[in-house]
């Protein structure tokens, strides 16, 4: 076992993005690369945490010392995400989840025809909504990938997902969001306290998030 700030604490992380299945060949996803929630996973470890990773489909090395649970859809990562959640200390939501898939999976590959084809889309579960309602003293940390009107995304976020903090980011601005190597972040927090952080790595962001945690369970501790 590690020394650090962060042993004897399991975090259970969510990464990348999900893959919806339209037919055999064609799924839908975004852009998400898992970078961020893998940056999270690696400081994690190196604080000293157990740091169970579940991840959607990406091209990066998993952190070692991370236990990895590969996943394709969002329900498979929901269900991997609350088989895992009662160990947990803290729940990271950095995976860009689909909220929406395709009603019907076709099973053979889908023909070209004449005009136009719709694609009827059900929602998703939300992994992150779903375990704020069963959480039982975890602390709970979400994104929101926002394009505009941040704060109040974000704000509203932390209302309806039981979170403890919102790490938003603006994925239009430059340096932030899907696949960069850096990420600028503005942190809300449940008592009301909000830190802007300027551009920086990801695995700085993540150390900073890491930072705000430690405080959130040192304080949850002594009550
Ligand atoms: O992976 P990278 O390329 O490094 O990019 C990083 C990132 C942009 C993906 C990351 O910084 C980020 O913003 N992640 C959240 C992406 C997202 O889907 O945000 P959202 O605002 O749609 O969702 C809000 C929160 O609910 C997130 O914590 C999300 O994980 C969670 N959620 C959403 C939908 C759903 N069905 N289940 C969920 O748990």
């Amino acid at each position: 076992k590690q020394d650090g700030e962060l042993s004897g604490k399991t975090f259970l992380i969510t990464a990348g993005p999900t893959r919806e299945k339209i037919d055999p060949v064609r799924f839908l996803t975004n852009h998400s690369t898992g970078k961020m929630g893998y940056a999270l996973a690696g400081e994690a470890v190196k604080m000293g945490a157990r740091v169970v990773l579940v991840s959607g489909p990406v091209n990066l090395e998993p952190p070692s010392g991370a236990e990895l649970i590969k996943v394709e859809s969002a329900e498979e990562m929901y269900q991997a995400a609350l088989g895992h959640f009662g160990e947990a200390d803290v729940l990271i939501g950095t995976a860009a989840v689909a909220d929406y898939r395709p009603k019907y999976i076709y099973e053979e590959k889908m023909k070209k025809k004449e005009g136009d084809q719709a694609l009827e889309l059900e929602r998703t579960k939300d992994i992150l909504f779903e375990l704020g309602q069963k959480k039982k003293g975890q602390v709970i940390v979400g994104f929101a990938a926002e394009t505009n009107d941040v704060e109040n995304h974000a704000k509203g976020k932390l209302a309806r997902k039981n979170a403890d903090m919102i790490v938003a980011n603006n994925v239009k601005q430059e340096g932030a969001g899907f696949g960069a190597d850096t990420n600028i972040v503005t942190i809300y927090k449940k008592d009301g306290t909000i830190i802007e952080l300027p551009l920086m790595s990801k695995s700085d962001v993540a150390r900073n998030i890491l930072t705000e945690v430690v405080q959130w369970l040192k304080k949850d501790e002594s009550l």
